[in-house]
């Protein structure tokens, strides 16, 4: 979605607003040029961007201005209210910025700015001749499009199994499998992006080896690679469900846009499916199936869907959400067998299955990395710059475990968010920034028109404390362990969600 399609709201900034409208910390929406503009005061300075976030288009004057910069309300990007660069993840791109004037009472927004021109930099001492990016997905883009941000000219090849570009893999779930996005909203990036930046896609092509001794990456076709350095991004694999039966082609995983593509083809003879898994993924995909007007059943151990990971209570009430919605759950079972047009759970009964989607977890895509020497223990394991235990070689994403400053554990999680962070975390700590990684965790996931957000990470947790109503849609859930605060779930308070992710931060800077 582009910045232009907001419609126009708030005064014509272009006209001059009175300065006693915008108290110091305060934002307004407004337009100029036909285009909505953020104005927002800092002390005696006024900034104007474009108020519409590169991501998604989320709404900036509904997030949460954090010293010269504002947060997305949405996903959590930010960007700078000085140059209107994308400074975190999920946005790449930046937003427009505009001049501003104050005369008397009045501030005025004139004309807009040029967007800055990178300049490349020549390489700095030590600075890699190569690098060589394994994986190519959220970290693994977002790391290739950093060293370029950041002025390296080196070569750059960006090695993916995947047969497609770096593409919007969250989407795959939602609404491009319900049928609401086209598929030209997938890719991360256009072809001209990745060949205006130098930077070498090899697509279709899976790395079989790494030769850390000679720094090199050996591929299954037989050809090779050498590096400078190397960034491991190779994400996470579906756990493959061992039942009899689930080699059968109704049965489907979704990793990829191809994946998510031959189940959607499937769509327009099937009419019933069996989604196996409760997690995010599974129920993601019965919402998007059921906007499809298919007959969803879930089928899933757990007594209570996502209880492991969002508490009982929240649990429920996202089973409950879908219940409405017309999905069935058969829970506290499993599978025992898949066979021709129906799934037999272990608890004897039979359903009817044109289409079975399994959705039990993924594994950190780890086998290259252990297989060269590194230290394993699951996911790779990295320092707080993100290196491994080899020289040169970095960690990032899913497949990646780090330490962590707020829960002062080592994690790894599998949020796109994350991952693109780690990349670019990664990529500057490549070229020799040392800096550490410490930005709290965050998802999202979306059910119908309900978006539940999460920061931070609560593995165990001993109390969660409740504030608004759940069947509302409205509601904070804060996740303790002693006096530790470690998460915080939000539904329908997307504003509460950026103050719940900077009050986490501040634990870790204190
Ligand atoms: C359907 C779906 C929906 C999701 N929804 C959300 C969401 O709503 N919110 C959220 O926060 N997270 C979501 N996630 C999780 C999120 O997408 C992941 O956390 C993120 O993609 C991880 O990025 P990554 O770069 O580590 O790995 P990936 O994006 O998985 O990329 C890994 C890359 O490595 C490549 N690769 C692997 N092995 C090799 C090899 N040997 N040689 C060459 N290439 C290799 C793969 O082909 C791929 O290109 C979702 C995931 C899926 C699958
Ligand atoms: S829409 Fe702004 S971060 Fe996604």
């Amino acid at each position: 979605m582009s910045e232009g399609q907001t419609p126009l709201l708030g005064p014509d900034l272009t006209q001059g607003v009175p300065v006693s409208m915008l108290a110091d910390g305060a934002m307004l929406l407004g337009h100029a040029g036909g285009e909505p503009v953020l104005l927002a005061r800092r002390g005696a300075e006024f900034f104007a961007i474009g108020a519409a976030c590169t991501h998604y288009g989320g709404p900036l004057a509904e997030g949460l201005l954090v010293d010269d910069t504002v947060r997305c309300p949405w996903h959590h990007a930010c960007f700078s209210l000085r140059t209107g660069e994308a400074l975190r993840a999920p946005a790449l791109n930046p937003v427009s910025r505009w001049r501003v004037e104050r005369r008397g009472d009045a501030v005025h927004v004139r004309e807009k700015h040029e967007r800055p021109v990178r300049q490349r930099r020549p390489p700095a001492a030590g600075t890699p001749g190569s690098v060589v990016i394994l994986g190519g997905g959220a970290a693994g883009n977002a790391a290739a499009e950093t060293l370029r941000n950041e002025g390296y000219s080196g070569r750059i090849t960006l090695i993916s199994a995947d047969d497609f570009p770096p593409c919007d893999r969250p989407n795959l779930s939602k609404d491009y499998l319900a049928g609401n996005a086209p598929e030209d909203w997938i890719p991360l990036r256009s072809a001209e992006f990745y060949r205006e930046h130098d930077i070498e896609l090899r697509l279709g092509c899976r790395a079989g080896a790494i030769d850390t001794a000679n720094r090199e990456v050996r591929l299954e076709d037989g050809g090779s690679c050498a590096y400078d350095a190397l960034l491991i991004a190779t994400g996470a694999d579906p756990i493959r469900l061992a039942v009899p039966g689930a080699d059968r082609p109704q049965v489907h995983y979704l990793r990829t846009l191809a994946d998510s593509r031959a189940l959607i083809a499937k769509t327009s003879w099937a009419k019933r499916v069996v989604v196996i898994g409760a997690s995010f993924i599974g129920l993601e995909v019965a919402a998007s199936l059921r906007a499809r007007k298919l007959e969803v059943q879930v089928v899933a151990p757990e007594d209570v869907p996502m209880a492991r990971i969002m508490g009982t209570e929240i649990g429920k009430f996202i089973q409950s959400l879908h219940a409405r919605r017309g999905v069935v759950f058969h829970l506290g079972t499993t599978p025992a067998e898949i066979g021709d047009g129906r799934v037999t759970l272990e608890s004897g009964e039979t359903l009817a299955a044109d289409l079975v989607v399994i959705g039990v977890g993924v594994r950190p895509a780890t086998a290259l990395a252990e297989r060269a020497g590194l230290a394993v223990e699951r996911g790779i394991l990295v320092n707080e710059y993100l290196q491994t235990s080899a020289a040169g070689v970095f960690a990032a994403g899913d497949v990646a475990r780090w330490p962590d400053r707020l829960t002062g554990e080592r994690i790894r999680v599998e949020h796109w968010v994350v991952a693109e962070r780690q990349g670019q975390t990664a990529a500057r700590n490549i070229l020799g920034r040392r800096e550490r990684f410490d930005a709290v965790p965050f998802f999202w996931s979306q059910h119908y028109d309900l978006t539940i957000s999460y920061v931070g990470h609560a593995e165990r947790w001993d109390r969660i404390e409740m504030d608004g109503r759940l069947e509302a849609g409205d509601c904070r859930a804060t996740f303790r362990r002693g006096d530790r605060k470690l998460a915080i779930v939000t539904i329908g308070r997307d504003l509460d969600s950026l103050r719940g992710e900077r009050e986490l931060e501040a634990l870790i800077t204190s």
